[in-house]
Order: structure tokens, then C-alpha cells, then sequence
């Protein structure tokens, strides 16, 4: 399963906040810049979503700034289809290896520090591959409309509406 995983704030005055935002096990960091309502990886031109998905990689997402919208599929969960809202300053979010993978940024932006942890073995190009879910058919029948509704954390749904 995915995780929210909180960390130690050091210090959090109205000026002043410090956090040890620490994932022990990273050795690879990526960090995404979203201006305005983007959307990662982006729809094919028919609009269909499209996913990412790490065979051998776990993410560990920090929203720097804005706010993001998480979709998560992984079909060894027993729900396979979640939805998590991803806020600066607020829990990492841990994507475990295997889990089909987009984000929507709200209408501002977001910036999002991913602490990876990769294995030695496999490369960015294998890690970064872009799944169309229109042509995996389990993964398209689970994220219809007609498919069991995903379950959705730290959001309601007029926000769900909204992203
Ligand atoms: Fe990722």
C-alpha cells in the first residue's frame, strides 16, 4: 500500500519553519516544477490518462509549494484505485514500486521534491516509462466511471470535482 509519512518539525513559528524532511534510504531525488493546472504525466490528445509506473523504484513525494492531486492504481491492493491530496508542508507520500501513477496540480502550481529510492540495477529509461490507460484494459476498466468509486484521503469531494 501507498503511505503518508510524517516527519519531525523542528522548529514551525509564523516566520520560521525547519524540517528534517530526511528519507534514509533515498539515492536518487527528482524535483517537478508544475506551473498552473498541469497534469503528469499529460492525457493523450484524445484525452485519455496516462500513468507512470516504477518497476524498481519507490517515490517519496514532499509538496515544496501548492498542492497536488494523486491518482494511484495498484492492482495487488485490495482497493486498487486511490485518489491522495498531496499539500506543501504537509505528509510525504510513499508510492511503492509497481503503482500506475499521475498528478494534477491545482490551478497555482505545485513543486514536488520526490526522495527516490532506485535500484542499482535498473535505469531512468525503464523507470520512466508512460502507460496509456485506454490500451491496458484492467487499468482503463478500474478508473472508469462505471468501475467501484477509488477511495480518496485528505480530500473531499467538492475538492475532487474541482481538480
Ligand atoms: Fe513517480
Amino acid at each position: 500500500m501507498f503511505e503518508l509519512i510524517s516527519y519531525e518539525r523542528f522548529r514551525d513559528t509564523p516566520k520560521v519553519r525547519f524540517f528534517d524532511v530526511t528519507i534514509a534510504q533515498s539515492n536518487a531525488r527528482d524535483l517537478v516544477y508544475h506551473e498552473g493546472p498541469a497534469i503528469s504525466p499529460h492525457n493523450t490528445s484524445d484525452q485519455y490518462w496516462q500513468f507512470y509506473l516504477h518497476p524498481h523504484q519507490e517515490d517519496n513525494l514532499l509538496a515544496l509549494s501548492g498542492g497536488r492531486t494523486f491518482y494511484l492504481v495498484n492492482f495487488q491492493w485490495e482497493t486498487p484505485f486511490h485518489i491522495v491530496r498531496l499539500e506543501a508542508g504537509k505528509d510525504i507520500l510513499r508510492i511503492p514500486p509497481g503503482t500506475f501513477h499521475r498528478s494534477v496540480s491545482d490551478a497555482d502550481g505545485s513543486i514536488v521534491l520526490n526522495q527516490a529510492v532506485r535500484a542499482e540495477t535498473t535505469s531512468i529509461q525503464k523507470e520512466f516509462r508512460v502507460y496509456n490507460s485506454f490500451k491496458i484494459p484492467k487499468l482503463y476498466e478500474v478508473t472508469s466511471v462505471a468501475a467501484a468509486p477509488p477511495r480518496i484521503h485528505g480530500m473531499d469531494s467538492t475538492m475532487l470535482r474541482a481538480a
